[in-house]
């Protein structure tokens, strides 16, 4: 499969029964203590005694705790697998969530935060939809609630002319690398996961890739202010060399 296939691959196909299965890592990668720990901690402040919307809450990863530490979280979820993985964890009395697109599902409830994280905004493949996230976002918050993204910031740098790909994370048994298509703003990422025989897993996904700049652009055309960039969930500062970014919007208290 070439990597314009893949571009064209739905992303209910990308998120099946397979991914849904492998998704969860409890207490290494993405599901460590230190990085979730971190990204609850923030995210249940700026809730403050409000409730949380999740965009693409998949398995839970980031709503199960956040809902421990006592904030009422609800969410909208694309891929009904990554749901089903989420009940065997918790019912939807619990954390309730809409199957749907989250550009445009809506649900019901008023929200002082909304939050989209671990990159999940570049998996919407068009400017558009992703103009269209923002908004929903922000139909969703009451006066003074804030959207909190979390992307990575790729480093076009990494590619002299006439090189198409570079090397995003390699460590013994995985290997990532994204194909770019810098004319169109979008990049292939492909996973590598190496087992004990000579042959490799692959895993490929499309994404388009938005610079902090542009995601300011879209929140300002859905009606909301920039009110912090850090570099991490610990409030790290943000910095021309910084990899990956968490903004933090707000929807003004009159409009
Ligand atoms: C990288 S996972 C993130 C899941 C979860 N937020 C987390 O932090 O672990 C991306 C998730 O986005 C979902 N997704 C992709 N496109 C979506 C869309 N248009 N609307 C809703 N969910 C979507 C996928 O099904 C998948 O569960």
């Amino acid at each position: 499969m070439s990597v314009d296939d893949v571009w064209d691959k739905p992303q209910d196909k990308i998120w099946d029964g397979g991914a849904a299965q492998r998704y969860d890592s409890p207490g290494t990668g993405m599901f460590a203590p230190e990085v979730l720990g971190p990204t609850v901690d923030l995210l249940a402040e700026l809730a403050g005694n409000g409730a949380a919307l999740e965009l693409a809450i998949g398995t839970g990863r980031v709503a199960i705790p956040l809902r421990e530490r006592g904030v009422p979280v609800t969410g909208i979820e694309l891929s009904q697998p990554m749901v089903d993985r989420l009940r065997e964890k918790v019912d939807a009395a619990t954390i309730p969530v809409v199957v749907g697109d989250m550009a445009t599902t809506q649900v019901p409830g008023d929200f002082t935060l909304a939050y989209l994280v671990f990159n999940t905004i570049s998996n919407l493949l068009t400017q558009a939809e992703q103009v269209e996230c923002f908004r929903n976002a922000a139909r969703h918050l009451s006066p003074g609630g804030r959207f909190v993204i979390e992307l990575s910031v790729h480093d076009l740098r990494e590619l002299p002319p006439g090189q198409q790909g570079a090397v995003f994370h390699a460590e013994s048994g995985y290997m990532g690398v994204d194909i770019f298509d810098p004319v169109n703003q979008r990049l292939v990422s492909h996973h590598f996961h190496f087992g004990d025989g000579e042959d490799a897993k692959v895993y490929r996904s499309p994404h388009r890739y938005v610079m902090p700049a542009e995601m300011d652009l879209m929140a300002q055309l859905a009606g909301l202010e920039l009110e912090a960039r850090y570099a991490d969930w610990s409030r790290g500062e943000f910095t021309a060399e910084s990899r990956s970014h968490v903004s933090v919007y707000h929807r003004p208290e009159t409009r």
